[in-house]
């Protein structure tokens, strides 16, 4: 079965071994009709959503050059299914994500539009991840609330991040033996007592922030995975160390990366995860995995194919984007 997919992507101007070339290559290799479009294009025009794309004629190779997107807003709506691979400026994220809801009322997403929204976050890990797979977890915009929490056991450490950012942003470890605790809590949370201090509430309006915190994994540094889930099948991912001056294991900042392996154990979660995901609307994800403990997944553009492939030279992005295809048509979203 061939199909018509668009793949959107930001910045399509330069070659880069990521999902924005290994995906649409794969699409392609596998013999599907595969545009790629630019997320920060799409408009309505006439009611209709629209985009600048360009239609792929070739898999990418490393150091060529992405094709100029020659089609000026055509149409994003005639495809048989959108797959999702940017995000958009932050200033501009309400109206990026009405435009993709209206697009996915008349085409089917890889990750739904509302998923993309609403799942993409670590505010809300809990609706697909099952409690005891959760580290004790707390969103809050309260600064006197997590101080009490973090002081009420000093045996306990807490790591601390922004609800929405990525690629270990501001991501704070703390306990109460740490005196730079409240420091750093009132800057997740907005310094909202020093800025009302200093500019007056009147002023500078409501200044508090939201933050997630989370309890520390033990088994963190002996036991981190980033998995690729198509559908519910672990296609891919790498085993990532961190460096010894860090307790972030983003391989984007630097740590080190080798082949995945799966217990078997980890192996049935991430398969009933995926299944619990699909549900959802999410068909393709990364998760950061400190098994029986998940600390975040990403659902926009997970990095997993192109580590992967550095760690072992096995390129697993037909087997990826096949098996995604297969998941959506047995859940009826493609024909
Ligand atoms: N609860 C936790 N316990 C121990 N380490 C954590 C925890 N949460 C995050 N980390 C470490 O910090 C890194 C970045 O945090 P993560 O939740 O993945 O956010 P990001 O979106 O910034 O990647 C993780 O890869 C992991 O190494
Ligand atoms: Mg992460």
């Amino acid at each position: 079965m061939s199909y018509k997919i668009l793949v959107l992507v930001s910045e399509a101007a330069t070659f880069r071994l990521d999902n924005h070339s290994i995906i649409p290559s794969a699409l392609h290799r596998e013999g599907h009709e595969v545009y790629i479009g630019d997320i920060d294009t799409l408009c309505v025009h006439d009611s209709v959503v629209v985009c600048d794309r360009v239609k792929l004629t070739e898999e990418y190779l490393v150091g060529s050059d992405f094709p100029a997107l020659s089609e000026t807003y055509a149409s994003a709506e005639e495809f048989d299914l959108v797959w999702v691979l940017a995000g958009t400026h932050p200033d501009a994220l309400t109206d990026h994500f009405q435009l993709l809801w209206l697009l996915n009322r008349r085409v089917p997403f890889v990750n739904e539009a509302s998923a993309l929204f609403y799942m993409n976050s670590k505010t809300t890990l809990g609706a697909a991840v099952p409690n005891e797979n959760l580290p004790a977890s707390y969103v809050s915009n309260d600064f006197d609330f997590l101080t009490s929490l973090v002081e009420s056991d000093s045996e306990r450490t807490w790591v601390v991040k922004p609800t929405n950012d990525g690629i270990g942003a501001d991501v704070y470890f703390l306990s109460k033996n740490e005196r730079n605790r409240s420091a750093l809590l009132q800057s997740a949370t907005g310094n909202a007592a020093p800025r009302y201090g200093r500019y007056g509430r009147d002023i500078i309006g409501m200044a508090k922030r939201y933050t997630a915190v989370q309890e520390y994994i033990p088994n963190v540094r002996s036991n981190e995975k980033r998995v690729i889930i198509a559908g519910d099948v672990p296609v891919s991912g790498f085993r990532r160390f961190h460096p010894d001056h860090d307790d972030r294991a983003n391989v984007t900042l630097g740590a080190r990366f080798e082949a995945l392996t799966l217990t078997p154990e980890e192996d049935d979660f991430v398969r009933r995860l995926g299944k619990r995901m699909m549900e959802l609307g999410i068909f393709y994800s990364g998760i950061d995995l400190a098994y029986p403990y998940v600390m975040e997944f990403n659902l926009v553009n997970p990095g997993g194919l192109s580590y992967a492939y550095r760690a072992t030279g096995v390129d697993r992005s037909s087997e990826a984007v096949n098996t995604v295809l297969a998941a959506l048509r047995a859940s009826g979203k493609l024909s």
